[in-house]
């Protein structure tokens, strides 16, 4: 099979594409490819001309971190999650997001997405359970809360969201469970919460709702915002 990895040496240098050879079982992931690309010490690319080792970057392995976030064969994955089996074709084609800026070949700086939430301070200062009676469908809430705690911060949701980086007061769907989070837990703040998330959030969404399609976690944003509104 051949692999296509768009690669940037440095930050502000031109991007260019650079093609390899590789034979590696169905089951591998990407993770694994790029992997066994760089794995060598002598490099070659499909024409056989030394190169250097692909930059990307990893943690956990296991889908939970959410470090190997890239774009591949045009749809935003984590590496480590997907499987060279379920690509279709003999050509596996790798680019970094393109919505954050590029540090190396697959590594991106992230950091505006908790510089975003530090700036709006979404947090939890004080966790305030509700009373057992008032909450009759608490079974759900809770299951909902843990759905929207999942959230990776990998950046995938922002990368095809057709709404964020078009307008600087968007913030995406992070932090709309972000948002619908903090308010569950602290009802004291929900007033403050619905503010922001109307300026951050729910003036800009258009409700293309691909954010849930490629959520790692499957977190169902759209019942966040139904919460968060009710
Ligand atoms: S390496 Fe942690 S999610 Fe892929």
């Amino acid at each position: 099979m051949k692999v296509r990895v768009l690669r940037q040496i440095a930050p502000g240098t031109e991007p260019y594409w650079e093609s390899f050879d590789a034979d590696v079982p169905g089951e591998t992931s990407i993770a694994g490819l790029l992997d066994h690309l760089n794995y060598h010490d002598d490099i070659v690319d499909d024409h056989g001309a030394k190169t250097t080792r692909i930059g990307w970057e990893c943690s956990c392995l296991q889908g939970v971190c959410g470090s190997c976030a890239m774009v591949i064969n045009g749809v935003p994955a984590l590496a480590c999650e997907t499987f060279v089996k379920d690509l279709k074709g003999d050509l596996i084609t790798i680019r970094p997001l393109q919505k954050f800026p590029v540090i190396h070949d697959l590594v991106v700086d992230r950091s505006v997405i908790h510089e975003n939430l530090k700036q709006m301070n979404i947090c939890i200062e004080e966790y305030q359970p509700e009373p057992r009676e008032s909450r009759p469908e608490k079974g759900k809430a809770y299951l909902h809360q843990y759905m929207a705690a999942k959230c990776l911060k990998c950046g995938l949701c922002l990368e095809i969201c057709p709404n964020y980086g078009s307008g600087e007061h968007f913030f995406g769907a992070i932090f709309a469970n972000d948002c619908y989070l903090v308010s569950a837990r602290n009802r004291s703040k929900t007033a403050e919460i619905k503010k922001l998330y109307g300026e951050h959030f729910g003036s800009g969404c258009s409700k293309a709702l691909s954010c849930m399609d490629v959520c790692p976690m499957k977190i169902p944003t759209i019942a966040s915002m139904a919460r968060l509104n009710r």
